[in-house]
């Protein structure tokens, strides 16, 4: 580790708090120039340190930027030592968990970016990312799981990312089958998993689960303008992208132990806004309409059209049909 990200790391850790660079120097086993030179590059990366004579540097509390200093501080005992890596933009986080898979990324390795430029979206389109307002994040997951077990990432990621907009805001948000989460029936979350196979063995030898989630994004473009939202107004004053970027990889990893026993489907079916609804959805090029009955212990949607007939949805994308 590089001093500046010690020094961050202490920051991070006395939010708002004044630290001395004699404390720091003294803690951090450098000189006070190293220590004064640390605070330079970050104060020119963007972070909010201030500089009090006599008190020392602070770390502004309405700092929201990201950094694996800040993210680490939340993590669970048993991910602390994850790789994360932290960028200012790039083109899409699961384009870079991709290559870093060919260059052997090891499992729960984490890669996010305060913009992407070319965000991906589930079935090629984009996925709006501006620049420090969102999460935009790649989990690597490398799971000791069969084939059937593994098409239930997403569904679990979903709940994985619910739960810890829950425990980190307080708000309760809603899954749209088949990985979309909604706050106040606006779209705020959406999830792209890619698999990596083994071209030998023709198995999966890795997965990329991509989260795109609005923070406090406050304007989208025109053409999602209607549908998309984010967790947070701007004048809610809260700074917590790194705690709630470090929730969300807890819940990930830890999810993946309770795919082969189901637990998480409870919470998915408890958390759907779509069971009970009317639902149109596009089967070899014809629409549907039909009634969303259940979701069962493989993520499949099962839906009832009026003259009984009933279908099992695998994959997907559906629309709501709300009665007025
Ligand atoms: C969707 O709603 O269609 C899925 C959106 C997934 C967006 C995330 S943002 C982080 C990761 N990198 C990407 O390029 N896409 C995913």
């Amino acid at each position: 580790m590089s001093v500046k990200n010690d020094v961050l790391h202490m920051l991070e850790q006395n939010k708002g708090k004044n630290i001395s660079g004699q404390e720091l120097a003294e803690k951090l086993g450098v000189s006070r120039t190293a220590v004064w030179k640390a605070i330079n590059l970050l104060k020119e990366d963007g972070f909010m340190i201030e500089g009090v004579s006599n008190k020392g540097y602070s770390l502004a509390v309405s700092s929201d930027l990201l950094s694996s200093e800040g993210i680490r501080l939340y993590l669970n005992d048993q991910y602390k030592e994850i790789p994360i890596k932290v960028y200012k933009s790039i083109n899409s986080t699961n384009t870079e968990a991709k290559l870093m898979i060919m260059n052997n990324a090891v499992h729960g390795t984490v890669i996010l970016s305060e913009e992407q430029l070319s965000g991906k979206g589930r079935m090629g389109r984009n996925f709006y990312s501006p620049s420090e307002s969102g999460i935009y994040m790649s989990v690597i997951l490398k799971p000791k799981l069969n084939m059937s077990d593994s098409v239930l990432i997403t569904t679990a990621a979903a709940v994985a990312v619910s739960l810890a907009i829950e425990k980190v805001t307080g708000v309760i948000t809603q899954i749209k089958w088949v990985n979309d989460i909604y706050l106040n029936d606006k779209k705020i979350c959406g999830i792209l998993t890619e698999a990596v196979t083994d071209m030998e063995s023709g198995t999966i030898n890795s997965v990329v689960v991509g989260i795109g989630l609005n923070v406090k994004t406050e304007s989208f473009p025109e053409n999602i303008e209607y549908a998309a939202g984010s967790i947070l107004k701007m004048d809610d004053n809260k700074f917590i992208r790194n705690q709630l970027s470090a929730e969300i990889i807890n819940n990930v990893l830890s999810i993946l132990n309770d795919i082969p026993n189901r637990k998480f489907i409870e919470i998915y079916k408890e958390r759907s806004m779509i069971l009970g609804e009317r639902v149109r959805y596009c089967k070899d090029n014809q629409w549907f309409e039909g009634y969303a009955q259940d979701i069962d212990s493989n993520g499949a949607l099962i839906v009832f059209h009026d003259d009984g007939h009933k279908e099992i949805l695998n994959s997907g994308e559906i629309t709501v049909r709300r009665s007025l």
